[in-house]
């Protein structure tokens, strides 16, 4: 692996005021993709691009990206949570795409020097961590529609707090009854950078209306909740937990999968299946619609207090947090930062104390 350190280290920000994705550290790691293998990775200081102005990317839109997160605790040690799954998931986008894949172990292995590198920026006040953005786009020159011979892989971290500016405080959903996410076959399961571009101007009108984000449906009938802009989502009705199944057409989020397994550890039902805006408005008139929530590796785990449908406005458990919901975010996070044990190993330690 290439190391070159910067010379210019960045003033630190202020941790209250971290935010969300504002702020950049001083190194990033870049691999590159042509005649058909991945370059040595190379941590350099971190510094803008220069793209050939016909590259694929910037026509054609041929990127995916992951998320995940490093944590530090009080004695310095460095931990990260279930990174392996985030590769494995973005080779399975890469594919999807019809991109390079990358190779798992080796590129695990880069994230973890630049992490160690940067761990002076890792934030340790509760509710806080490094965001790891792993990002590949495709960067052949060529105005043809076919997938790019040569791709950049680069990885960026910021260090953040909550990604609503308002916290822990219940978000504001509305069902999206004009605009579509994905359809079964699309590009729905893949972290694609086009969904996100495609969800943008729903989420305008959105907030234009008083919400912070979008709950998407099914595109064939508009009938089934799918997911939300930036999390999965997820319900508790008369007592049961229940989040859409993947369905082809919504991410297989991380956080997702870890909140359903820590929930059935813990006793609770977690049904995975369809779940109509129907069911909902039934469940809520009946007084059964009890908690929802979102999960996200940036959102982690955010309370829903209002859902918004046409002219219906469903206020969730008098828009507070709801008790499953609060044992949740605790669990998890707990899980994340060490302060309980898990089942499962996601917990991955990058540097000793
Ligand atoms: C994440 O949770 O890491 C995501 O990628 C969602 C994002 C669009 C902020």
């Amino acid at each position: 692996m290439k190391i070159t350190l910067s010379k210019n280290l960045k003033q630190k920000p202020d941790v209250n005021k971290l935010g969300f994705g504002k702020y950049f550290t001083d190194h990033m790691l870049v691999m590159e993709y042509s005649d058909g293998k991945w370059s040595e990775p190379e941590i350099k200081p971190y510094e803008d691009f220069s793209l050939n102005p016909a590259s694929v990317v910037l026509h054609y839109g041929q990127g995916i990206f992951e998320g995940c997160k490093a944590y530090k605790n009080a004695e310095g040690k460095i931990t990260m949570f279930r990174p392996e799954d985030n590769i494995k998931r973005m080779n399975r986008s890469a594919a999807r795409l019809c991109m390079a894949e990358l190779p798992v172990k080796e590129t695990l292995e880069a994230v973890f020097e630049l992490i160690r590198i940067e761990k002076d920026w890792i934030p340790t006040a509760p509710g806080t961590s490094l965001y790891v953005r792993p990002t590949m786009v495709g960067t052949e020159a060529f105005l043809g529609v076919h997938p790019s011979k040569k791709y950049i892989f680069f990885v960026i971290l910021s260090p953040v707090g909550s990604y609503y500016a308002n916290g822990l405080a219940p978000t504001r959903i509305y069902v999206e009854d004009v605009y579509n996410r994905a359809a079964i076959g699309g590009t729905g399961e893949a972290k694609c950078l086009g969904n996100y571009a495609a969800s943008l101007l729903a989420a305008e009108v959105a907030n234009k209306k008083g919400y912070e984000q979008v709950l998407w449906m099914d595109a064939a009938e508009r009938k089934y909740v799918e997911e939300v802009g930036s999390m999965n989502i997820f319900f508790v009705i008369d007592g049961k937990v229940v989040t859409p199944e993947l369905d082809g057409s919504i991410l297989p989020g991380i956080t997702r999968d870890s909140a359903i397994k820590v929930l059935r550890e813990f006793g609770y039902t977690v049904e995975e299946r369809k779940v109509s805006i129907d069911e909902l408005l039934k469940a809520y008139a009946e007084g059964k619609l009890n908690e929802a929530f979102g999960t996200g590796t940036a959102a982690v785990i955010s309370p829903v207090g209002i859902i918004g449908y046409k002219d219906k406005v469903m206020e969730i458990n008098n828009n507070k947090m709801g008790r499953i919901t609060e044992w949740l975010y605790d669990r998890l996070t707990g899980i994340q930062t060490e302060r309980y044990p898990n089942s499962y190993n996601w917990v991955v330690e990058i540097a000793k104390a």
